[in-house]
C-alpha cells in the first residue's frame, strides 16, 4: 500500500497558525503518511505523570516502515545505504532488499540469544554499516537500543551500561580515527568490568583489520550469528514503546538518558524529511555525523530511510581523510541532493582550503540544499559556503531531546528569506518563546531564556530513562506549561529566533555536547588539585573548547606542565580525546559569589574578551586581576 504525502501549499505562516490552532488535526493528517498496524485514535494524551504523548493507542513498527515496506511497495532494488569510508577505501552500496536480509537475519539471532521486546541493548560502534544493521534489527523486535558514540572512553560506557541495563553489547573489532586503529574490545570488557550491572552477551562483528579481540565468555560472533539465524518478521509495537535510549550530557557528572517513542518518532520525522528538508522519495540524503549522536538517529538512520531515501554512512572527516575535498567528492559521487553537517565541519574545510579550489573540482549540480546544526552557525562561514556554492544554506536548530528541528526554515513549505546569525522561525508544531528570569515574555530582541509551551509536538522525548524526578526537574519545573531547553536567545520583530548559547554547564566542542559538570569532578579527583573549575571558551575551529582552572593543595609542589599533562590524560581517559582538553591554569584562587558560587559565566567573558559586568554578589572584586594576570601569563583565549 503506498500512503498519502501530505504536501501542503500553505504559505509558512498559514501552516505554522494550523499546527498551533488545531495541533491535534494537523497531526493526525501527517499520521497517514505512515502505515500503521493499528492507526491511532487517540491522538494526544497524557501519561500517568500528565505529560503529554502521542498517538498512544496506535501500533506500527519503524523497522518495517524504514525498510520492508518499500520493498513491498516495488523499491527493493533501490540503494538503502552507501557506506563511504575514505579511512579504509571502501565504497559499498546496500539495497533495500539486501538490508531487509541481513536485519531480519540479526533480528532473528537476537531471538535465537534469548533477546526479546522490552530488552535493551547498548550498541558501541564506528561509523560502518552494522550500526544501522544493529539499530534496525532492535527495532524489528522493541528491543529498545542504546547507541554510544564511539569516542566515548570505557568510563562513560560503563555509566551508560549500568543506566540502561542491556541484556547484550553490540560492537565491532575496531574503529578508525583518520590513520590510527582504535580497538574496541578491549574498551567494551573493560567497561563491562567497570559496571556494577553485567550484560549476557557482547556481539562482535570483526571488521578484520588486525585489531586484537580478546575472549571473553560473553562473546558472540556477529557474523557466525547471522549466517546462522533465520528472519524474523517485524514485531507490532505500541506508539509509545521506547524505540531508542540517547544519552546527552547534563549539567551533572550522569549524562541524561533521553528516550524516544516509536509513533510520534516516525511521524515528526517523515513530516520534516519533507517539509523542512525537502528532500523527495528517492534522492540521496547524507547527514555527515556520527550515528551516536541524535542527527545520525534521526537522519543518517530513520528519517531518510522512512522517506525511502538513499542515505550515506561516511566514516571520515571533513579533513584528513585524506583532505579538504572529501565532502565535495561524496557528494558528487553519490549525487547527494540534500546535505546537513556542523558549521565547525565547514570552517575545518575552510580553514583548508580558503579558496575552495577543491570545490572545482566536483559536480555539484545535484546539491539542492545544505543545512547546518549542531552549534551557532556564525556569519561568516555561512556566508563562506554561499560565496562558493550556489544553494541556500539553512542553519536550523534543534536537540537530542527534541529529536528533530525546532527552529528552521521550512524548506518544503516556504523558502523564507534567510537572516544570518538566526536559526529562521520556529517549526510548526513548537510554540517558541522568550522568557526573562521570572517566567515574563520578553519583547523583539531582548535575550532571554529559549523555552516551548507544552505540549510539544510528536517525535520529541518521551522522558528520562527511569528517572522522572530528574526529567521535570531539568525540563518542566522551572516554567511551569513549557520546556526549558537549556538555551538562551532572542526572537526579531519577524519572529526570526537567534540562539546566542546555553545557560548552563553543557559545552558545544565541534558540535559535540558535552558538560563542564563532568569535566570537573574528573579535574577535581587529581591529588595535587584543591578547587577546580572547567569553562567553555570560544574556538575559532571547534565553535568551543574547554578550559580548566586549578587551584593548587597547599604544599604540592606539582609543576604547571606535569599538572596540566596529567589532568589531559585523565580528561581523555575518563571521557575519550573528543572532550579536547588541552589547557589548565594553575590560580590562586577562583571568583566566587559570597555564598560559594564559582563565577563560571565572569571568567568566560573575561577570557573571551567580552564586557562583563562585575556581579554585585561577587565575594572580593581582587580576584578579577588575578585571573586576568594567570590567562594572560599562560597565553590563552584573547590573551593568545
Ligand atoms: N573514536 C575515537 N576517537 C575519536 C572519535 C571516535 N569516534 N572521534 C573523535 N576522536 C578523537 C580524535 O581522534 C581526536 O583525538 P586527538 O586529540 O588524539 O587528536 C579527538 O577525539 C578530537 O576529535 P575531533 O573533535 O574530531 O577533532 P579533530 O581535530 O580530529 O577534527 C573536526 C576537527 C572539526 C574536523 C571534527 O571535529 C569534525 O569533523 N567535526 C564535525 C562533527 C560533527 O559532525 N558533529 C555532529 C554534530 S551534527
Ligand atoms: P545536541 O543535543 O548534542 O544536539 O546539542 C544541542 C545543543 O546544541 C543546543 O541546546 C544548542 O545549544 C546547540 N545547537 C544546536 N543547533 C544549534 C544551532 N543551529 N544554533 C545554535 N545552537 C545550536
Amino acid at each position: 500500500m503506498k500512503n498519502k504525502q501530505q504536501i501542503t501549499t500553505m504559505s509558512y505562516d498559514a501552516f505554522y497558525k494550523r499546527s498551533i490552532v488545531d495541533p491535534e488535526g494537523f497531526w493526525k493528517e501527517q499520521t497517514n503518511a505512515l502505515e500503521w498496524y493499528i492507526p491511532p485514535k487517540t491522538i494526544l494524551s497524557e501519561d500517568q505523570n500528565g505529560y503529554p504523548q502521542w498517538f498512544a493507542d496506535g501500533e506500527l513498527n519503524i523497522c518495517y516502515l524504514t525498510i520492508d515496506k518499500h520493498i513491498q511497495d516495488g523499491y527493493g532494488d533501490q540503494i538503502a545505504f552507501i557506506y563511504d569510508s575514505p579511512v579504509t577505501q571502501t565504497i559499498r552500496k546496500y539495497t533495500f532488499n539486501e538490508v531487509k536480509t541481513e536485519v531480519a537475519k540479526l533480528a532473528g539471532g537476537l531471538t535465537s540469544l534469548g533477546i526479546t521486546k522490552g530488552d535493551t541493548a547498548v550498541i558501541y560502534m564506528p561509523m560502518i554499516p552494522q550500526v544501522a544493521f544493529a539499530m534496525l534489527a532492535c527495532a524489528r523486535l522493541g528491543v529498545t537500543h542504546s547507541v554510544v558514540f564511539g569516542g566515548f572512553a570505557p568510563h562513560e560506557l560503563a555509566i551508560r551500561i549500568d543506566d540502561s541495563r542491556p541484556k547484550a553489547i553490540i560492537t565491532a573489532s575496531s574503529g578508525i580515527e583518520v590513520d590510527r586503529l582504535i580497538a574496541y574490545k578491549p574498551l567494551v570488557d573493560e567497561a563491562i568490568a567497570m559496571a556494577a550491572y553485567k550484560p549476557e552477551k557482547v556481539i562482535i562483528f570483526n571488521r578484520k583489520l588486525g585489531a586484537k579481540i580478546p575472549f571473553q565468555e560473553y562473546d558472540v560472533d556477529y557474523e557466525k550469528l547471522v549466517s546462522q539465524s533465520e528472519e524474523v518478521p517485524c514485531v507490532p509495537l505500541q506508539s509509545t514503546h521506547p524505540l531508542y535510549i540517547l544519552y546527552t550530557s547534563g549539567t551533572t557528572g550522569k549524562p541524561k538518558g533521553i528516550v524516544r517513542d516509536t509513533g510520534g518518532y516516525a511521524t515528526a520525522l517523515k513530516f520534516s524529511m519533507q517539509h523542512i528538508y525537502d528532500v523527495k522519495e528517492g534522492e540521496t540524503f547524507w547527514a555527515a555525523s556520527d550515528m551516536g549522536w541524535a542527527v545520525g538517529h534521526s537522519y543518517i538512520l530513520y528519517g531518510p530511510l522512512l522517506n525511502r531515501n538513499t542515505t550515506v554512512i561516511f566514516e571520515g572527516k571533513p579533513i584528513r581523510t585524506p583532505d579538504a575535498s572529501t565532502y565535495w567528492r561524496v557528494m558528487a559521487d553519490h549525487k547527494v541532493s540534500v546535505m546537513f553537517t556542523a558549521p565547525t565541519a565547514i570552517r575545518a574545510i575552510k580553514k583548508e582550503d580558503p579558496e575552495g579550489l577543491f570545490i572545482k573540482n566536483y559536480d555539484l549540480s545535484n546539491l539542492r540544499i545544505q543545512f547546518l546544526a549542531g552549534e551557532r552557525c556564525d556569519v561568516a562561514t555561512l556566508e563562506w559556503y554561499r560565496d562558493h556554492v550556489p544553494v541556500p544554506v539553512i542553519d536550523h536548530w534543534w536537540q537530542t531531546e527534541s529529536g528533530w528541528p525546532m527552529i528552521a526554515n521550512m524548506m518544503g513549505v516556504e523558502y523564507l528569506p534567510v537572516k544570518p546569525g538566526s536559526a529562521g522561525k520556529a517549526v510548526t508544531g513548537y510554540q517558541i518563546v522568550i522568557f526573562d528570569e521570572n517566567g515574563k515574555e520578553l519583547p523583539p530582541n531582548e535575550e532571554g531564556y529559549v523555552v516551548i509551551k507544552l505540549p510539544l509536538p510528536p517525535g520529541t522525548m518521551l522522558g528520562l530513562w527511569e528517572d522522572e524526578i530528574r526529567f521535570k526537574a531539568g525540563y518542566l519545573t522551572r516554567f511551569p506549561g513549557y520546556y526549558f531547553s537549556g538555551d538562551g536567545g532572542y526572537k526579531d520583530k519577524d519572529d526570526y529566533i537567534y540562539i546566542t548559547g546555553r545557560v548552563d554547564d553543557v559545552i558545544n566542542v565541534a558540535g559535540h555536547r558535552l558538560s563542564t559538570a563532568e569535566m570537573e569532578e574528573i579535574v577535581a579527583s587529581h591529588n595535587a588539585v584543591a578547587e577546580c573549575a572547567v569553562i567553555g571558551i570560544n574556538d575559532a575551529l571547534k565553535g568551543q573548547i574547554p578550559l580548566a582552572l586549578a587551584v593548587i593543595k597547599s604544599g604540592d609542589d606539582t609543576e604547571h606542565f606535569q599538572l596540566e599533562y596529567e589532568v589531559v590524560q585523565l580528561v581523555r581517559e575518563k571521557i575519550g580525546a573528543v572532550a579536547s582538553l588541552r589547557n589548565v591554569v594553575i590560580v590562586q584562587r577562583l571568583p566566587k559569589t559570597r555564598s560559594g558560587k564559582i563565577l563560571r559565566k565572569l571568567l568566560r567573558n573575561i577570557v573571551d574578551g567580552e564586557k562583563y559586568q562585575i556581579p554585585s554578589t561577587i565575594d572580593d572584586e581582587t580576584i578579577i586581576g588575578e585571573v586576568t594576570e594567570a590567562f594572560k601569563n599562560y597565553g590563552i583565549g584573547v590573551f593568545k
